[in-house]
């Protein structure tokens, strides 16, 4: 190997060109997945305050911002849902007429063009807002699981392309795998949450979504910030079940562990920019601080840089705007 005077590294980066040739990463709009909330009412749009440019929006708005995402080139959405009303049994999400129901109905009828993927979990469904059903403060597992099942599939049945369940309780995936097998959808691919840590980086989603818990927190079933071997045990077991694609969130602080899942198992891999991570880049940009687009596509690309194939992004529409100008 060359060493210097003869080898000098800097050589590929004085043409622009040459730096163009030599480029190692690339973001691409097939990688976005753009995050929507749907809330009850008609002509709504409450923009998010901690996240500024995302909106909670009514049906009839949601249709509209579909055709906009779609138009952009982007290839997929991911819905969320606030219902009407809260119950202890998050009822409101296997509801066959429930919000999301409703949403994938009116976006399948109205955009071509478009994948409709689902989160499944019961925080934004619950009274209490915890992801299942409780017993006192614990939450039951396989109970919660069953429900999750249905959810899986009433979402299904009003056309979603893809579910992703977000839940991390145990064993949802081959619950939720066979449920829709057995009611005949079997072409439909799961994304699983996989790699789910309890993070200070979903406080702004939880506004968004209306689903911060009433007490406690979300530890006896997120995965613990400091752990990695974890992160492969989980993600082992949810593709042993039968995930499709398996998902890693946060992004930004856990791009050691996108590597080391994209490396072990070699799949599908998504991660998740969540809503902290936008608007830590966006109040910082807002302030003048930082350049924001410049730090936006180095935050997506050094997601992709780490392994993701995939990239849940509240910055999906910018990051298209910006690929087709540059
Ligand atoms: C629901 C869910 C959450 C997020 C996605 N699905 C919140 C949570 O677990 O509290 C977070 C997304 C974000 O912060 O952007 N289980
Ligand atoms: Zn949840």
């Amino acid at each position: 190997m060359a060493v210097y005077p003869t080898k000098r590294l800097r050589r590929l980066r004085y043409n622009p060109l040459v730096r163009d040739m030599v480029r190692e990463t690339y973001l691409n709009k097939n990688d976005l997945i753009y995050p929507l909330f749907v809330v009850p009412g008609e002509n709504v749009k409450n923009e998010v305050k901690s996240m500024p440019g995302v909106f909670q929006l009514s049906i009839d708005n949601i249709v509209k911002e579909c055709k906009e995402v779609s138009e952009l080139g982007i290839p997929a959405v991911i819905l969320f849902g606030i219902p009407e009303e809260k119950d202890e049994m998050g009822s409101g999400a296997y509801n066959d007429n429930g919000i999301i129901q409703r949403a994938i109905r009116a976006i399948k009828a109205e955009v071509k063009n478009l994948l409709v993927i689902t989160d499944v979990c019961l925080c934004e469904y619950t009274s209490h807002g915890h992801c299942g059903v409780l017993d006192g403060e614990n939450i039951l597992n396989d109970e919660t699981v069953s429900l999750l099942a249905k959810e899986a599939v009433s979402h299904a049945q009003a056309g979603a392309d893809m579910i992703a369940p977000s839940d991390m309780m145990d064993g949802r995936i081959a619950s939720i795998r066979k449920a829709l097998d057995y009611k005949g959808f079997t072409h439909i691919p799961i994304m699983s949450y996989a790699v789910k840590y309890s993070s200070g980086y979903y406080g702004p989603f939880r506004d968004a979504a209306e689903s911060a818990p009433a007490f406690g927190d979300r530890r006896s079933h997120q995965m613990d910030i400091a752990n990695s071997d974890e992160a492969i045990r989980e993600a082992e077991s949810d593709i042993t079940e039968g995930a499709d694609i398996i998902m890693v969130k946060p992004a930004g602080a856990y791009l050691d562990i996108i590597y080391r899942v994209k490396t072990q198992f070699q799949m599908p891999t998504a991660a998740y920019q969540v809503s902290g991570e936008y608007a830590m880049i966006k109040a910082a940009g807002k302030l003048g601080w930082i350049d924001e687009e410049r730090v936006m596509i180095e935050s997506l690309i050094a997601i992709k840089r780490s392994g993701a194939d995939l990239i849940l992004t509240y910055f999906a529409k910018e990051a298209a705007k910006y690929l087709d100008k540059n």
